[in-house]
């Protein structure tokens, strides 16, 4: 049975979650592989809203099992009250549908106050981040200092290691950034104890688990988070997360090998966003700006930031092709270009050296850039009752075939609206025949 991986193409909030939660249906376990809660996933099914952050977007089917993988880093007090707040709402959250990884690091309250008090000191070139301890987490991890999941549910180990962590932070955090901030709060430790109590039944073999499960012909849906330009290694740097959202990391963050992967589904919103600071040459601080932001309620899941939007941008759509080796694509928000005279598509970039049919490597040049623009005519109607490719005002084909031309991927899937029925599907990814 296949296995499909879906991730974001442009600077995240592409609708991934909406589209993992459709694609569910067809596979056997769903795994998210990297970032951690600064990711907010929704989910719109039967007029309910779900924001999630570290669950996987498939949770919502009973019969489906849901694995959080060695690269994703985990905040416990997060997953805990994220498997709380589900419960509430009725959607069974257990040791039996949702599991972690033995190996995912875990995000202490320190991350998060080094990740405020490093962005403090940024000051004017801060990069927006959410704040979440992200980055100090990742760093952790790579220093070989972090603290796992296997780590935090053994007590006396657990409590070496984040002590002698917390005497290292907080010398950074008050003679190298200089800033006051508490590292821990009054009652931690003990906090913290009574977490690692509680998420010891989740810990899991994520990597063994998903091998069994192919073994026996189940089908697997990798969740990417973020998108193809906040990749640490590939996005617009430093203006970036700290993990690789590109589809090969689906493996590494899995704990699979390569040769698992049959299809790569890349989302890539009609139009583009971004939340925090960056470049962004297809930015619009006018009045269509400000349609989008509103029209499509641009505001992030996360941090409920205003999101900047602009329009397609077909560098970093090729980017995010070559990058991932995109089988197809899942556009979405398509419906929220209804009612603009003319839509723009970035076809390339100029500056000072000529035409750049790539990102250039250095954000002084990527500076530097300027799109250059073909324009499409817009259409007036509301398509988000359209379940077809037929029922799409011409107008609406021919902008998709002339994303599919300039980008070289076929189109599998239509968004229209936020709910999981407002899809247009032309190739479902987990048929053998759309896979590469
Ligand atoms: P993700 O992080 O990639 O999962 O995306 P987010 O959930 O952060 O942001 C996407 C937003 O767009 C959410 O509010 C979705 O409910 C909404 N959405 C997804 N697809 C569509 C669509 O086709 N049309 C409209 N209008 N909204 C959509
Ligand atoms: P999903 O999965 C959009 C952005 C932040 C900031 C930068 C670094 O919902 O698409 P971090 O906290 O990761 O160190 O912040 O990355 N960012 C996202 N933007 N969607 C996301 O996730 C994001 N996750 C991080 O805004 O610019
Ligand atoms: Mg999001």
């Amino acid at each position: 049975m296949p296995n499909v991986a879906v991730v974001g193409t442009q600077w995240g909030d592409e609708g991934k979650g909406k589209i993992v939660d459709l694609l569910t249906e067809y596979a056997d376990l769903i795994v998210r592989f990297q970032g951690g809660n600064n990711a907010g996933h929704t989910l719109l099914v039967q007029n309910e809203k779900y924001i999630l952050h570290l669950v996987p977007s498939g949770i919502l089917y009973p019969e489906k099992l849901c694995l959080i993988g060695n690269g994703v880093v985990v905040d416990p007090q997060v997953l805990k009250n994220e498997i709380s707040g589900l419960r509430e709402r009725g959607i069974e959250v257990t040791p039996s549908r949702l599991r972690v990884s033995a190996r995912a690091h875990m995000i202490m309250p320190y991350h998060k106050a080094l990740d405020i008090a490093r962005e403090e000191a940024r000051g004017r070139v801060k990069i927006g981040t959410t704040g979440r301890g992200i980055g100090p987490c990742y760093e952790d991890k790579v220093g070989r200092r972090g603290i796992r999941l296997i780590d935090f549910i053994d007590r006396q180990g657990f409590m070496k290691r984040y002590l002698a962590n917390l005497s290292e932070k907080e010398k950074y955090l008050r003679y190298v950034l200089g800033s006051d901030l508490p590292l821990e709060a009054e009652g931690e430790r003990e906090t913290l104890i009574e977490l690692s109590r509680e998420l010891a039944p989740y810990v899991s073999n994520v990597s063994v688990e998903i091998q069994k499960a192919v073994d026996s012909g189940r089908s697997v849906l990798f969740e990417g988070a973020q998108g193809t330009q906040l990749d640490i290694d590939h996005g617009t740097y430093p203006y970036v997360t700290s993990s690789n959202p590109v589809a090969g990391s689906a493996c590494s963050g899995a704990g699979v090998g390569p040769r698992i992967l049959d299809c790569v589904l890349g989302v890539v919103k009609a139009y583009t966003t971004r939340v925090g600071a960056g470049v962004f040459p297809t930015e619009l601080q006018d009045e269509t700006g400000t349609y989008l932001q509103e029209k499509g309620a641009e505001f992030g899941s996360t941090t409920g930031r205003k999101r900047r939007c602009g329009w397609q941008d077909m560098v970093v759509l090729r980017e995010a092709a070559r990058l991932n080796s995109l089988s197809g694509l899942a556009i979405t928000k398509l419906d929220v270009l209804s009612g603009l005279d003319t839509i723009r598509i970035c076809t390339g970039y100029e500056n000072d050296e000529g035409l750049q049919e790539a990102m250039p490597p250095s954000l002084e040049e990527l500076e530097k850039c300027r799109p250059i623009y073909e324009d499409l005519p817009g259409w007036s109607q509301p398509i988000g009752e359209a379940r077809s490719f037929s029922e799409l005002p011409m107008n609406a084909q021919d902008y998709l075939h002339r994303i599919e031309a300039l980008s070289g991927v076929p189109i599998y899937l239509i968004s229209v609206g936020p709910s999981r029925e407002q899809t247009i599907t032309e190739r479902n990814p987990f048929d053998s025949d759309s896979t590469t």
